[in-house]
């Protein structure tokens, strides 16, 4: 298997595991990746998700040999696939936090903006150096980058294919945060333990307003977040959390998935 998944109750860690290899994205990583989000997707104990790499990549990009031979037909089965299962993880209803432990280049930087979360270990790398190779991102990199860092930083990106340190990431906004390669775990599974705290319905609700709302404009994404906002009041955790408050003691969540 190229990809191991460890599930712990409401956490589930998924590990790209083809050191050798870079854990770059070859036909057989695209398949067992789509299938651990389809099992993740019918689970719903799962609030947070975090991937990870074994070895010096988190994700090295594309398989270049195996892309080298595509035809544009091709591609464009590669590209149709590669930014569904991005899709997938950004429309699910867990939290999805991109540990990255080394390089992320390429269709690896493109998982990691997939992700909810970017937490960087010193030794991480990143990058769309696609254009060095005669190609464009083309797993929603452009896309992405761009609205998360701005536009003038994702054309500097993108065009130069320059491949930055983790702390240069973060002073743009690409990561949240970095610390020593040592603390990653520890570091990833505090956000994830702060997240579960709190009320999983209500998570998952601010997730999906963020998700709809980007593509909308101003107004109209305001009156999608009134909507779930008000389906918030249907949930068991809304009248647990506010009693709690009231009452003066912690709220003890069932942790019931709300209804996304
Ligand atoms: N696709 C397929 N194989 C890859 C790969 C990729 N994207 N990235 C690395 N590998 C393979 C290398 O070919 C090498 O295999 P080999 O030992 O059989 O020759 C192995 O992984 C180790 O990589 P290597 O280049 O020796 O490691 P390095 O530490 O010297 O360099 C990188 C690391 C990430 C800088 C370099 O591997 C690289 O530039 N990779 C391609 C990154 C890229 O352009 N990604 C975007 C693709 S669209």
């Amino acid at each position: 298997m190229k990809i191991i998944v460890e599930k712990n109750r409401k956490i589930c860690k998924v590990t790209f595991n083809d050191p050798e290899k870079l854990n770059a994205l070859t036909p057989s990583w695209l398949r067992e990746f789509s299938e651990v989000l389809s099992n993740l997707e019918l689970d719903d104990e799962i609030g947070v998700v975090i991937l990870t790499g074994k070895g010096k990549a988190f994700i090295a990009g594309a398989d270049i040999p195996y892309m080298k031979e595509m035809n544009p037909q091709e591609a464009a089965n590669y590209a149709r696939f590669t930014t569904n299962l991005y899709r997938r993880m950004e429309e699910m209803n867990k939290v999805f936090i991109a540990q990255v432990n080394g390089f992320a280049l390429g269709g690896g930087c493109e998982v990691a903006l997939a992700c909810d979360i970017r937490v960087a270990s010193e030794a991480a790398k990143f990058g769309l150096p696609e254009v060095t190779l005669g190609i464009l991102p083309g797993g929603g990199g452009t896309q992405r980058l761009a609205r998360l860092v701005g536009q003038g930083k994702a054309r500097e990106l993108i065009f130069t294919g320059d491949i930055i340190n983790a702390e240069e990431a973060k002073a743009i906004g690409l990561v949240n945060s970095v610390v020593p390669p040592e603390e990653l775990e520890e570091e990833t599974n505090r956000i994830a333990a702060k997240i579960l705290k709190n009320s999983l319905s209500a998570v998952r609700y601010s997730k999906e307003a963020i998700l709809t709302g980007q593509d909308l404009d101003l107004h109209t994404a305001i009156n999608v977040e009134k909507e779930l906002f008000a389906l918030c009041f249907t949930t068991k955790d809304q009248k647990e959390g506010m009693a709690a408050f009231v009452e003066k003691r912690k709220p003890n969540y069932k942790q019931e998935g709300g209804n996304l």
